[in-house]
């Protein structure tokens, strides 16, 4: 009899106990509502090659506080009719896999390897694991994917490589990954988006590219893609895009590009995102877009340009061609002019109007709401407006119903806050002059968080 048991705590297996470990790794097994799970802590590389305890009941096998350094294909000695769908092996020290590493859990379904050291991964440390639906490689130090990396997961749903510092992906290292419909490549070091380096992936959803160095994305980046819905690519370095960049991109729902270096946004950039229905571009450095800047965009409801550098915004040339639009936001500017003049045949649906946060004295108020008849909301506040054009203006959209927000909360407004330390003959004002409270009150107020819900519900809806 070996000096050493595993404690089994509900089930009395019969034991082959491995002899050659130095330490003192102890498997634990409880049962769960899936069936058997097995701990085993502080279990070195060599531990598990004499491994023959059953597993046939195991479905759930993690490793504690490991030392696993390099698995292979010797490295887990269990039996061929094992149970095992989950492996987890998070902080396990695993520098490297080889070819056929996991082919013995041939029932997997889920891999946590994240917040290991993996450098080196083999082509075929992927395979015999056909029913994969969920791979986690996060937080290691995976530098290239290699092609044919994945070749064997049809089934994957979830590959996730965030925390790596991945510089370049060959072309054909995603080939295999039809099924995959989340991909994580956020918090990398990914200078540039290559021509069809996503070509394998027809039934991606989500794609997350965001805190790279991409400055550069390929016309031909997203052939393929025509089931992507979400696409991350804010904080990177992109300072300029092409004509038609994102045109494969025919499913788009919600595109990302806050936190970049663009200045300005160029002829057909976004055509052929026919369903897009939100564009982030907020905190980059844009100053002016160029005549058909935003063409193309039929469905687009919400467009967030905040904290760019506009000064000057031609409304119906920027945003005339989108018939849908309904919350535009502009605010953290430095406007000082903007122009509601009617120049099209297409008006838009525009609810919310947001231009906090700028430098305007004025605006034709009257031009705005004859072409935007839809406006219900139009949030001023922090701006240099004039004190006898804010009464006007109140007083003008009060008779209409339409919210004007002096405020960030857009709480109900007081004469002093409509007047802003003005002068003279306003601090006589009475409030029943000017008795804005019942319909501020009664003005929507939609942030950020709840837009995005409305996004993600009208599409699964
Ligand atoms: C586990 O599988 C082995 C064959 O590998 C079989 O002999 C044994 O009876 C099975 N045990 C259980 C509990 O199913
Ligand atoms: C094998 O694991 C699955 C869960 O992955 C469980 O439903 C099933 O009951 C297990 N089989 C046995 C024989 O324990
Ligand atoms: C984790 O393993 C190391 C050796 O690899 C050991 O020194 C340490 O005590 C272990 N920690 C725990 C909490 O078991
Ligand atoms: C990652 O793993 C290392 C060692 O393997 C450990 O010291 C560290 O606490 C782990 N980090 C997290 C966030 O779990
Ligand atoms: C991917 O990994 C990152 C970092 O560990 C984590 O924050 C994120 O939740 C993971 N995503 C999934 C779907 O597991
Ligand atoms: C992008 O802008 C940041 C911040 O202004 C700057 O540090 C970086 O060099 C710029 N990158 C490129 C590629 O222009
Ligand atoms: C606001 O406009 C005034 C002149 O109208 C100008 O002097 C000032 O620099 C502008 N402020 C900003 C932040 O653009
Ligand atoms: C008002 O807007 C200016 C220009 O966007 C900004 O710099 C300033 O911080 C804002 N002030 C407040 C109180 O938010
Ligand atoms: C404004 O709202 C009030 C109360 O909700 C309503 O009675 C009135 O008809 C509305 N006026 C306009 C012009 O819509
Ligand atoms: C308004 O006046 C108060 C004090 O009277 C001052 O603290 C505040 O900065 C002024 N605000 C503006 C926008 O000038
Ligand atoms: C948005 O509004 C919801 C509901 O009113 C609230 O729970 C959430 O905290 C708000 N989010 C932000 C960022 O203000």
């Amino acid at each position: 009899m070996a000096k050493w048991l595993p404690i089994i705590s509900t089930l009395l297996l019969p034991l082959a106990v491995p002899t050659n470990f130095e330490e003192f790794p102890i498997c634990k097994f409880h049962l769960s509502l899936q069936g058997q799970q097995m701990t085993c802590s502080n279990a070195n590389m060599n531990f598990f090659h004499m491994f023959d305890i059953p597993l046939n009941r195991t479905h759930w096998f993690k490793c504690q506080n490991c030392s696993l350094d390099i698995l292979d294909e010797t490295t887990f000695n269990f039996p061929k009719l094992n149970n095992i769908s989950i492996v987890d092996f998070h902080n396990c020290g695993v520098r490297v896999l080889r070819k056929h590493a996991f082919e013995k859990f041939f029932l997997l379904k889920i891999l946590i390897l994240h917040n290991n050291s993996i450098q080196m991964l083999e082509t075929m440390c992927f395979m015999g694991v056909k029913r994969l639906m969920h791979l986690d490689l996060s937080t290691n130090y995976i530098k290239i994917l290699t092609n044919n990396l994945f070749l064997d997961l049809e089934n994957l749903d979830v590959l996730n490589l965030s925390f790596n510092r991945i510089v370049f992906i060959n072309s054909e290292a995603f080939s295999g990954l039809y099924n995959l419909k989340y991909l994580y490549l956020n918090y990398n070091q990914l200078d540039k988006l290559e021509e069809n380096m996503f070509r394998h992936l027809r039934n991606l959803k989500i794609l997350y590219l965001e805190h790279n160095r991409i400055h550069n994305i390929h016309p031909n980046t997203f052939n393929n893609l025509i089931n992507l819905h979400f696409l991350y690519i804010s904080h990177n370095s992109i300072s300029y895009l092409v004509q038609y960049n994102f045109k494969q991109l025919t499913s788009l729902i919600d595109l990302q590009l806050s936190y970049n270096n663009l200045t300005e946004v160029q002829t057909s950039s976004f055509n052929g995102l026919k369903n897009l229905r939100s564009l982030h571009l907020g905190n980059n450095f844009l100053k002016t877009v160029k005549p058909y800047g935003f063409i193309g965009l039929d469905n687009i409801e919400i467009l967030d340009l905040v904290n760019n550098l506009f000064e000057y915004i031609e409304f119906f040339d920027y945003f005339g061609h989108m018939e849908k639009l309904r919350y535009l936001w502009l605010n953290r500017n430095s406007i000082n002019k903007i122009n509601f003049d009617y120049k099209y045949a297409v008006q838009n649906l525009l609810t919310v109007l947001d231009v906090s946060d700028n430098n305007l004295t004025s605006f034709n108020f009257k031009t705005l709401y004859k072409n935007l008849p839809n406006v219900k909301e139009i949030v001023v506040a922090n701006n240099s407006l004039n004190c006898d054009f804010s009464l006007d203006m109140y007083k003008f959209f009060e008779n209409i119903n339409v919210t004007v927000c002096s405020n960030y909360n857009c709480d109900p407004i007081s004469t002093e806050t409509v007047c802003i330390n003005d002068t003279d003959e306003v601090t006589e004002l009475e409030i029943e002059d000017f008795p804005m409270e019942s319909s501020i009150n009664t003005g929507i107020r939609l942030n950020y968080s709840m837009l995005y819900l409305i996004v993600v519900l009208l599409e699964w809806l």
